[in-house]
């Protein structure tokens, strides 16, 4: 049976094979306008009733996520993309044919109906289909697009598994479907497809190469992060996402010059009475001998570093760590976004070496 918490169900379903009753029970709580978060195979999401705007504007108090960040609706079927978008064009259906269900998420030109509550006014729509059992039986059983941001007080570290969405959402949504850890850890990759070249706004779980492989040019939006590295802390990017409560700095390049400079910033802060932690990739954690260091994942199996990253950072926060350092990883494939991931967290506090 559910438990609860804090006056937040909890219903504890197997991933592959989710009783078919506890996604009705959320499926009635969709319907009667409340939130619910569930597993998706990049992280865990809040999803509401995209076509409710009442329903969605109880995501954005949850979260208490600013009203000029759209939110991703979620989809069963590709048919359903027509009541949202409008027109879909063959290059779209042709990304979703290859990569739905999936970590691709496609920005398209919006249906009037759609609210300007999950756009944030904008004349665009974000959907995608996400490749997880549970996921998909619930928007199946609520009969609805379900609009989800990931399930998180806005500005923390994603949730990877229904403990996380709990330490930050218990008595703030109705529900939370727990079907375990997540697979991929990190977003899915956000494209938009209404310019003439499309362009990756978000990296994620599908790479660059995947999707230049079916449409060939494809631009990266040129980020906040890019600046920083050549104009480190300038204004405005102070704000911080995904991030920790402890202060981060993200040392990248030659691992050799980074193991040393981690190890300068690791003894001053010891120094200064600060509890510091080395976040490495494992065959790095040999350079930091001594000191507190923990393996990110395996450098040559990215896949692991991005499976276990917001688990890291939020388990950093638990210890009271003050102050994580780490180690910058190759940002090709899957890279890009760990990169992108850590870079934020750290509030652009980047340093290369
Ligand atoms: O993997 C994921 O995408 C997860 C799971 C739950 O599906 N969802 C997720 O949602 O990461 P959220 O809200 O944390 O991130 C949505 C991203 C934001 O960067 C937002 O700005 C962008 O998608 N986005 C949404 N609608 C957009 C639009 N119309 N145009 C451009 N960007 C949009
Ligand atoms: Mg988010």
């Amino acid at each position: 049976m559910e438990q609860m918490v804090k006056g937040t169900y909890v219903y504890k379903v197997d991933p592959e094979k989710p009783d078919p009753n506890k996604i009705a029970a959320c499926a009635w709580l969709l319907k009667t306008g409340k939130t619910v978060a569930f597993p998706t195979e990049t992280v865990y999401g809040l999803g509401a009733d995209a076509l409710c705007p009442e329903a969605v504007a109880g995501i954005f108090a949850a979260k208490g996520r600013p009203s000029d960040n759209p939110l991703i609706v979620h989809v069963a079927k590709r048919e359903d993309c027509e009541l949202l978008a409008e027109p879909v064009s063959a290059r779209a259906r042709r990304l979703m044919e290859i990569f739905w269900p999936g970590p691709l998420t496609l920005v398209l030109p919006r249906r009037k109906g759609v609210s300007p509550l999950v756009t944030a006014g904008l004349d665009t729509v974000a959907l995608r289909m996400p490749d997880h059992k549970v996921a998909l039986a619930l928007i199946q059983e609520a009969k609805m697009p379900i609009a989800a941001p990931s399930a998180n007080v806005s500005g923390r570290p994603s949730p990877t598994c229904a403990a996380h969405v709990l330490k930050d959402m218990a008595g703030r949504i109705g529900a939370v479907l727990d079907g375990g850890e997540t697979g991929i850890g990190l977003e899915s990759t956000v494209l938009d497809v209404t310019r003439k070249v499309p362009v990756i706004l978000r990296p994620g779980g599908i790479t660059r190469l995947d999707i230049e492989a079916v449409l060939g040019e494809v631009k990266v939006e040129k980020t906040q992060e890019d600046e920083a590295i050549f104009l480190p802390r300038s204004p405005g990017m102070k704000y911080r996402h995904y991030a920790p409560e402890a202060d981060m700095l993200v040392v990248e390049g030659n691992p050799n010059r980074t193991a040393e400079e981690i190890i300068k910033e690791a003894k001053a802060a010891s120094a200064a009475g600060k509890k510091v932690v080395v976040l490495a990739p494992k065959e790095h954690l040999f350079r930091y001998e001594g000191f507190w260091a923990v393996s990110m994942g395996q450098e040559k199996k990215p896949e692991t570093i991005a499976r276990r990253l917001y688990k890291l950072l939020r388990e950093m926060d638990d210890l009271r760590v003050d102050l994580i350092l780490a180690q910058g990883i190759d940002s090709s494939g899957i890279g890009a976004a760990i990169m992108n991931r850590l870079r934020k967290a750290s509030g652009f506090s980047i340093r290369r070496v």
